[in-house]
């Protein structure tokens, strides 16, 4: 199973393959063992539960390579060794790191006062769902349900295979990339590559990324991209990692090059301004994206972050405003809740790793929390209860 998986990936897995194809076993087994009984229930006919039973059997769009690009820090040239508890500590070091209250209050702050840019609406944002087609029940409906039902017409899907259901449910919005199912380097690059051929061709002025197990508040989200010109050069998100990655870019005729540079995480959600999407588009239009991809050898939103900093040389814009399942989730402050630009929901360390919400539903009728959140920021919703004490 090691070699078969890192045989897939190539070369890419050679810098820290011990410990990155460990690592996933590692957590995989780990899952496995600590499912609670309840997960298991008969009673998970529901979207939310189902949505998070899939991720005990496999992982999120991204995990994989978020390891490996992790492990390729934590492990250095190493592999190895006293690799796992260096690399789970990281984990714990990044989340305090990136959850210091300080911090939050400082950059609710700053978010906070600077004026709006431009004037824009939520018509004006194209959101990208990355997904696969085993997910469409479990992960996907979930967000049917919840937040892409009050976002249609800026939501996109860009799955893997033919969903009649999908398609009756969000029609073109519904897109088959043809891409391959499995969870390559080639696979994911090959999805971002139609994401942004789709973008460009809609018109639209900002560019958005998430994973099938985000929740995307589109206020919060116009609200932030309201503080930019999509003319700029403006890429936002949160990155994964403490320090810059360090890649290698093969530059033909056998010549390497190191790379430095930041990327925003795919699993939290990133954006992109129209105007920076179309200086990317020699390396990302049509099939350039995956040639891109191949130089660096890293996955999807690891190659993002090399054409905006390594290329076009634009810096990377924190935000503590999007989450991923890799960070502590308990820590996303309830009462800035409707501040946040994206939630996530997962396992980590055994433990289910969702927001705290108290709301409308209980965590066995909601596990993601997504419904809850969902009643919280549009409780006209008719499928939530209508007196709800917060
Ligand atoms: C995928 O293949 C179908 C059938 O050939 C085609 O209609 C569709 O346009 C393709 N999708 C993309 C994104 O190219």
């Amino acid at each position: 199973m090691m070699s078969k998986s890192c045989g897939k990936r190539g070369a890419a897995c050679a810098a820290g393959a011990m410990f990155t194809c460990l690592a996933v076993l590692l957590v995989s087994a780990q899952r496995r063992a600590a499912v609670p009984a309840a997960e298991e229930a008969p009673s998970a006919r529901d979207a939310g539960m189902r949505a998070l039973q899939s991720l005990d059997t496999a992982r999120a769009p991204g995990d994989r390579r978020r390891d490996e690009s992790r492990a390729g820090q934590a492990g250095g040239g190493g592999g190895g060794g006293g690799g796992f508890s260096a690399y789970f500590s990281k984990l714990a070091r990044g989340r305090r790191e990136v959850r210091s209250p300080e911090e939050e209050e400082a950059r609710g702050r700053a978010t906070a006062e600077p004026p709006p840019a431009e004037d824009i609406g939520a018509s004006d944002v194209f959101v990208a769902v990355k997904t696969t087609k085993k997910f469409h029940q479990s992960r996907l409906e979930l967000l049917l349900r919840t937040w892409i039902s009050r976002n249609v017409q800026e939501t996109y899907v860009f799955t893997d295979g033919e969903d009649e259901e999908l398609k009756k449910n969000i029609g073109s919005h519904a897109v088959n990339t043809n891409c391959s199912a499995a969870h390559s380097r080639q696979a994911l690059s090959c999805k971002m590559a139609v994401e942004y051929d789709k973008f460009i061709e809609t018109g639209k002025k900002w560019f958005c990324h998430v994973d099938d197990d985000n929740y995307v508040n589109m206020r919060a989200l116009v609200k932030l991209l309201s503080l930019y010109a999509h003319t700029q050069d403006v890429y936002i998100g949160k990155p994964s990692l403490d320090r810059p990655i360090e890649a290698t870019e093969r530059l033909g005729d056998n010549k390497m090059r190191p790379v430095n540079f930041w990327f925003a995480t795919g699993g939290a959600g990133f954006c992109v301004s129209r105007g920076l999407a179309l200086k990317m588009s020699p390396w990302a239009s049509g099939g350039h994206f995956m040639n891109t991809a191949e130089r660096i050898r890293l996955p999807d939103d690891c190659t993002v972050g090399y054409i905006v900093e390594s290329v076009l040389g634009v810096r990377l814009i924190r935000s503590n405003l999007f989450h991923s399942h890799l960070e502590n989730l308990q820590q996303v402050s309830t009462t800035e809740l409707h501040k946040q630009v994206t939630l996530s929901y997962g396992m980590f360390e055994n433990k289910r790793n969702i927001i705290n919400v108290k709301g409308a539903f209980s965590l066995e009728e909601d596990p993601s929390r997504f419904k809850s959140v969902h009643c919280l920021l549009y409780p006209d919703t008719p499928w939530c209860p209508s007196q709800v004490a917060y």
